[in-house]
């Protein structure tokens, strides 16, 4: 196990909500080396080490708050230095650094995807990318297929492919390798998953939380870039990809990579019925008044958007995935919902057949972690003389655990062990840009921009179609926003 970690971005917001507190648990449950030590890295220049780990501390607690256990994280702060470097000047990093070159280091940029070339090269400069050094990339890979392509060819002539580790957080949380042990270890569900029993699926990230503090990225990125391309897509990827021949991450990258190239490309004829952008304007959001969202610069983005996609094969041809995700939205929800196709002839007064809940399985994300499925089942007593079905949840769920696990703990553990499953490869990230250019493209010729909606609503009224149905009935309803 590599047990020195080179955090780049160690003043930013993930580092303080996500990377030191998952760090930090690591530590406390004694996952980490003994020797464990981080050398964090950021422009800030702070007047000594205390002066940054004060208010390293004051950040974390500000952000994650209880996620984080504060005498861990006082350990993990004395096994951290810091370093300010100034990352336009990358052939200094090896002087600054101080490390020595064919450690066991896991470097990690937390930075926007244009720092990222400019690091491994004054990384690999300094000899810090010799064997058996790793890179940890964080997401976005870019902003579209030509930027992943210019990263990932720099990135190559860095560091072999089998020691870069692109990270997507989602591939972390313990209810999505949940879904592929359901999958993949019960004959029930894979017998009938496919386009001839199952009617559509649903992927819905709805947050309630806005843009705040982000303006600058997401001005350039929006919704589309910043959540389908990676998030959603991996797990469009697990519900769809065909049964691997084994575990092993190659081999589960080839099938995720089989079904992103299965992905329709949209076209600016099909965008307008196939797709909706939408931008949050003021409204209220849990009982709390919030501004709109203000763009900074440039062509206007979406924070918030619905695609129905098809994915071109045989198992799937004809079944809708509709991916809906937004900012500011009426209720903080992550989920995927594989709704079944009705029973062929029905048998029962009650409900009439057109009342009759279809069969689900609901994999829940946010904001708890479980799995249900949805079964008719007969709520008759003798006295009632008729029989009336009712659709009860099946709980599928792992017995609860002490706590839930920050996603990043699992893949800092796995990238500091050189494990790749749950990482993601060069060839899924251009694949998957592929098809989000196509639909960036799509939107720029049909000249389709974002719809308003009200912050604490379920997006634009539009939308309702691609929601799942509890949230489609809410948004039908929902307020209307002014142009
Ligand atoms: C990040 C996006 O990758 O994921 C954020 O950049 C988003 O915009 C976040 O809020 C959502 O992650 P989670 O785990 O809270 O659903």
């Amino acid at each position: 196990m590599h047990e020195q970690f080179l955090l780049f971005g160690a003043t930013g917001d993930l580092a303080a909500g996500q990377v030191f507190p998952a760090l930090a648990n690591l530590l406390r449950d004694r996952l980490l080396p003994a020797n464990f030590r981080v050398h964090a890295v950021a422009k800030h220049p702070f007047e000594t080490q205390e002066a940054f780990r004060d208010w390293l501390l004051e950040r974390v607690h500000a952000r994650a708050g209880d996620a984080v256990d504060m005498d861990a994280l006082h350990e993990l702060l004395q096994r951290t230095d810091y370093t300010s470097v100034d990352l336009s000047k990358p052939e200094a990093l090896g002087a600054a650094l101080k490390l020595e070159p064919g450690a066991r280091l896991l470097s990690y940029l937390a930075v926007p995807p244009d720092l990222f070339v400019p690091i491994a090269q004054g990384l690999k400069a300094a000899g810090l990318l010799e064997d058996p050094a790793r890179l940890l990339l964080e997401k976005p890979i870019g902003r579209d297929l030509a930027s992943a392509r210019a990263i990932n060819a720099a990135i190559a002539a860095c560091v072999p492919e089998s020691r870069v580790f692109r990270l997507d957080h989602y591939l972390g949380k313990a209810t999505v390798q949940n879904l592929l042990a359901l999958r993949f270890g019960n004959t029930l569900l894979e017998a009938v998953w496919s386009r001839r029993w199952i009617e559509r699926v649903d992927i819905l990230v709805a947050e309630t939380a806005g843009v705040d503090g982000r303006e600058q990225y997401y001005s350039r990125y929006g919704a589309l870039r910043d959540m389908v391309q990676n998030h959603m897509l991996q797990l469009l990827c697990l519900v769809a990809m065909e049964p691997p021949s084994a575990l092993d991450a190659d081999t589960v990258r080839d099938q995720k990579l089989m079904v992103l190239r299965a992905l329709r490309p949209f076209s600016a004829q099909s965008a307008p019925d196939e797709s909706v952008r939408g931008v949050y304007q003021a409204g209220v959001v849990g009982a709390q008044a919030v501004g709109g969202f203000s763009q900074i610069e440039g062509q206007s983005v979406e924070t918030f958007v619905a695609l129905r996609a098809h994915i071109d094969n045989w198992r799937w041809a004809g079944v809708p995935f509709n991916l809906v995700t937004g900012k500011r939205l009426a209720t903080r929800s992550t989920q995927i919902v594989v709704t079944f196709k009705p029973v062929s002839h029905w048998l029962f007064e009650k409900p009439r057949r057109s009342q009759a809940a279809p069969n689900r399985l609901l994999v829940r994300l946010q904001p708890e972690e479980n799995i249900e499925l949805h079964l008719m089942s007969s709520l008759a007593g003798p006295e009632w003389g008729a029989m009336e079905l009712q659709s009860l949840p099946l709980n599928l769920s792992m017995a609860p655990t002490r706590r839930r696990r920050i996603a990043y703990e699992r893949l800092f553990l796995d990238a500091l062990n050189g494990r790749h499953a749950l990482f993601v490869r060069d060839d899924e990230v251009e694949a998957a840009w592929q098809w989000i250019d196509s639909i960036a493209d799509a939107w720029r010729v049909a000249d389709f921009a974002p719809q308003p909606y009200v912050a604490g609503s379920w997006g634009p009224r539009t939308a309702a179609p691609f929601l799942p149905p509890p949230m489609a009935r809410a948004a039908a309803a929902s307020p209307r926003a002014s142009a």
